[in-house]
């Protein structure tokens, strides 16, 4: 089949590298010429796993390949997939608010109305608020008129409009393309429901299941999902404080609940807070949604504001080990939202990096694939070189260091070789914001450890 994706983030290039590998012939469109420079010279513009070898693969093949005409990309398709951004809203200070920015969304419609002149079934894979699909057939609309076209509007053309959310978790995107969980996907008819059956087949066949529905249901499914996800781990950081407070320990009362077959053991895992581009966003998202409809969503607020209290609650733990920061060497281990990714949005690392530079601090940090992207977001903020040191790995990050915080759980991190770090830094303060490490061992090595939610439990140490 001949399929268009619009926006080549991590969603948009997984797509169209996974579906040409399924044997279409895919155009990938982006608005930024740098990207698409990149990918056109065999370049990945971010980090993913394997995502480099499956694109060159498909390239070489000619099943892929990648444009900034938005002309030659609109006319490719008959399925179009919309993949840009739906970023949060922001107030005038540059806050995030609830609701969702759908510039982008109604670019990419204007841009199909703009070029589209046969049949096309326009398919929603950003994460949208429910309605959207409404929202794209009115701009498309307003941009076509069937009857009365007065001078500069363009002929109208035959669409289907569909919604199939992505899934996808950073850091495994191939895999979850190529193997999902399942199938979600909005559709009001059946011709759009022939196209997508007919896309999807290869995965089908493996025994993937695909699960057809109306189109608000769809577009609900995907907020519903990362809802309940960051309730999950909300709960459980809410919770860790409340075993800091008792003395029980998070990581046994998590496994103790966890064999419940009602609750199951993922997403149990206390830590210093969800971040990324999507469950920060998308809970507010759905709380705006809710709004917009007369509901208060009181559950999610609270869920909201759990995470960013979590996201703010590693300082109080430096605090505590080294007294006032001012002058002190914090080093900070994992940068990026999570493991295996190079995203930053909406990282607890951030958060940190600027309580700490607001205090005097002296900070040095190293991630494994994020350091560009940091060295990007604060020399935008012109903070590089002003109390916070990019470092090269994380030996040298926690060299005289006063005390070390993991932010990110990195395999790396976990290999470690523990002993020779306590020999580099100044002072043995250890902060596990992921509780990626032993507390026994961590005493034995003579480091003081706080970790999430580990009281007095198996991880006495404070
Ligand atoms: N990143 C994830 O893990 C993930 C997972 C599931 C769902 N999602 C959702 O998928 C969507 C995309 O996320 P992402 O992380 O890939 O975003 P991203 O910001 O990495 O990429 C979006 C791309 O769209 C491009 N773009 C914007 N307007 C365009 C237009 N009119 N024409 C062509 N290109 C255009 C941008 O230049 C950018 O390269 C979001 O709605 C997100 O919530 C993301």
């Amino acid at each position: 089949m001949k399929i268009t994706v619009i926006g080549t983030g991590y969603v948009g290039l997984t797509l169209g590298a996974g579906l040409a590998n399924l044997g279409n012939e895919v155009c990938c469109l982006d608005v930024i010429e740098e990207k698409i420079a990149k990918l056109k010279s065999g370049k990945i513009p971010f980090f993913e796993p394997e995502l480099d070898s499956l694109v060159d693969q498909n390239v070489k093949a000619k099943r892929l390949f990648f444009t900034n005409h938005k002309k030659e990309a609109i006319e490719h398709g008959q399925v179009i997939f919309i993949a840009v951004g739906t970023p949060s809203q922001k107030d005038k200070d540059g806050k995030f608010i609830d609701d969702i920015d759908l510039g982008y969304i109604d670019g990419a419609a204007r841009d199909i109305a703009t070029y589209a002149s046969e049949y096309k079934l326009i398919v929603t894979k950003s994460t949208v608020p429910i309605g959207t699909a409404e929202r794209i057939k009115k701009v498309i609309a307003e941009m076509t008129p069937k009857e009365g076209i007065v001078g500069g509007q363009k002929k109208s053309f035959d669409f289907d409009i569909a919604s199939n959310p992505e899934f996808l978790r950073e850091g495994a995107a191939i895999r979850d393309f190529e193997n999902p969980d399942r199938i979600i996907i909005g559709v009001e008819t059946e011709k759009a429901k022939a196209l997508m059956t007919q896309l999807y087949q290869p995965l089908q066949r493996i025994g993937r299941p695909i699960v057809f529905t109306d189109i608000k249901s769809a577009e609900m499914i995907k907020y519903a999902a990362n809802a309940m996800l960051a309730t999950r781990i909300s709960f459980m950081n809410e919770l860790s404080r409340l075993c800091e407070k008792t003395g029980a320990d998070i990581k046994e009362v998590a496994r103790g609940i966890g064999l419940d077959d009602r609750i199951g053991p993922r997403f149990l895992q206390a830590g210093a807070g969800y971040g990324g581009s999507c469950f920060p966003k998308d809970v507010r998202g759905f709380i705006a949604t809710a709004k917009q409809h007369g509901l208060d969503f009181s559950l999610l607020k609270v869920v909201d504001t759990i995470n960013e209290k979590q996201k703010e609650s590693l300082l109080p733990k430096i605090k505590k080990l080294v007294g006032d920061v001012k002058e002190k060497k914090i080093a900070i281990w994992g940068l990026s939202f999570k493991p295996k990714t190079d995203d930053i949005r909406e990282a607890t690392s951030l958060v940190l990096i600027h309580q700490l530079l607001k205090e005097g601090a002296q900070i040095q940090v190293y991630d494994p694939k994020a350091m560009e992207n940091v060295r990007a977001y604060f020399s935008e903020q012109q903070r590089t070189g002003n109390g916070l040191s990019l470092m090269s790995d994380a030996y040298a990050c926690v060299q005289d260091a006063d005390c070390v915080v993991l932010v990110t759980e990195w395999n790396e991190f976990r290999l470690i070789d523990l002993s020779k770090v306590s020999g580099l830094v100044k002072q043995k303060n250890f902060v596990d914001g992921r509780n990626m490490y032993d507390p026994e061992e961590m005493k034995k090595l003579g480091f003081q450890y706080i970790g999430v939610g580990r009281g007095i439990g198996r991880g006495k140490i404070i």
